[in-house]
């Protein structure tokens, strides 16, 4: 079984549309008891079955850490993804059972913080929905700064500001609301702790100005989950297993690498936590790094690759898997 994938039979409790994007997705024990525990900025891969294929894809838990009844995710529809958002907007009903891996955290509040900052960007909200509710529940001191492109698509918006009113603030695109981020960085209480969830250019954003400014390293936490990307199919020899495979236009390496019955490590499927990192023993052509875990001298060097977000283009690769 992999790292971190021990699996959860649910079914799905409720399904509730939130806006013209977004669909929240509430599951249950099948049989009945509560679900593990989990901490905010927590998430699980949910297995989408359509057919021949599997996805796997990663969502945040939004829910109270405190109430295990169910877990609720929110989806942000992808048209031109690779389909499982659309997957679960199309096909995911009430009653439907369905398997989800236990929650595991990459993006946990740092409980010494005197302060938490909290920036969110878009369905990059989701985390911070559980984060919240856990720092409220236990007397916690934080501020959230939200952006959406309107107030139509400000997921949850609503929500976060009754129940927390002025700790929320919100800006809207379209009305040309900014976060005024230096000056935000710039007068904070010693002790606080910086968190980013969105876009990735919203996240170097804001981890580029925290350097600037003179923010420790180990007080800014990002959630910085790339999705993977359709791509020209290709193949693969997995030397281990003995096997050559095939990537399909829109699977991910690591999925091919299921498909065909290989069990590899995984966490996060985002690119960002490390666990698939496979070492590449020969190769022709080029790579398509995706992830935020190799370094950029790692990804010149060709020696390694994340299946979960990484291609490649070219005649022939050999993994070590
Ligand atoms: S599964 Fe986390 S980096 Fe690939």
């Amino acid at each position: 079984m992999s790292t971190g994938t021990t699996k959860l039979d649910v079914v799905v409790s409720d399904v509730v549309p939130v806006n013209e994007l977004v669909t929240r997705f509430h599951f249950r024990r099948r049989d009945g008891q509560l679900l593990p525990t989990f901490s905010g900025g927590a998430h699980v891969v949910v297995e989408m079955r359509d057919g021949e294929r599997t996805r796997l894809n990663p969502y945040s838990l939004m829910g109270s850490p405190l109430d295990t009844r169910e877990y609720t995710i929110s989806v942000r529809r992808d048209d031109v993804g690779r389909g499982g958002s659309l997957f679960m907007h199309r096909h995911v009903r009430p009653g439907m059972e369905m398997v989800i891996s236990y929650p595991v955290n990459l993006f946990s509040l740092d409980l010494r913080a005197r302060k938490h900052l909290m920036l969110a960007g878009g369905i990059g909200i989701t985390p911070f929905m559980a984060q919240t509710a856990q720092l409220a529940a236990e007397g916690g001191n934080f501020e959230l700064h939200y952006t959406c492109r309107t107030a139509s698509l400000g997921t949850y918006a609503d929500v976060l500001r009754e129940r927390y009113d002025r700790r929320v603030r919100l800006y809207h695109d379209d009305r040309d609301e900014r976060i005024e981020l230096d000056r935000l960085l710039s007068s904070q209480p010693l002790g606080t702790h910086l968190y980013v969830c969105g876009p990735s250019g919203m996240i170097g954003w804001v981890c580029d100005r925290a350097a600037a400014l003179g923010w420790p390293a180990e007080t800014v936490h990002f959630e910085h989950f790339a999705a993977p990307q359709p791509g020209a199919p290709f193949d693969v020899t997995l030397a281990v297993s003995g096997k050559t495979i095939r990537v399909g236009e829109q699977q991910s390496l690591l999925e091919a690498i299921e498909a065909a019955g290989v069990d590899p490590p995984y966490l996060c499927r985002g690119g960002v936590c490390g666990q698939c990192e496979t070492n590449v023993i020969a190769h022709d052509g080029k790579f398509i790094h995706n992830d935020h875990w190799l370094s950029e001298q790692e990804h010149r060097s060709c020696k390694k690759i994340m299946p979960c977000v990484s291609r490649f283009e070219g005649g022939s690769l050999v993994l070590e898997r």
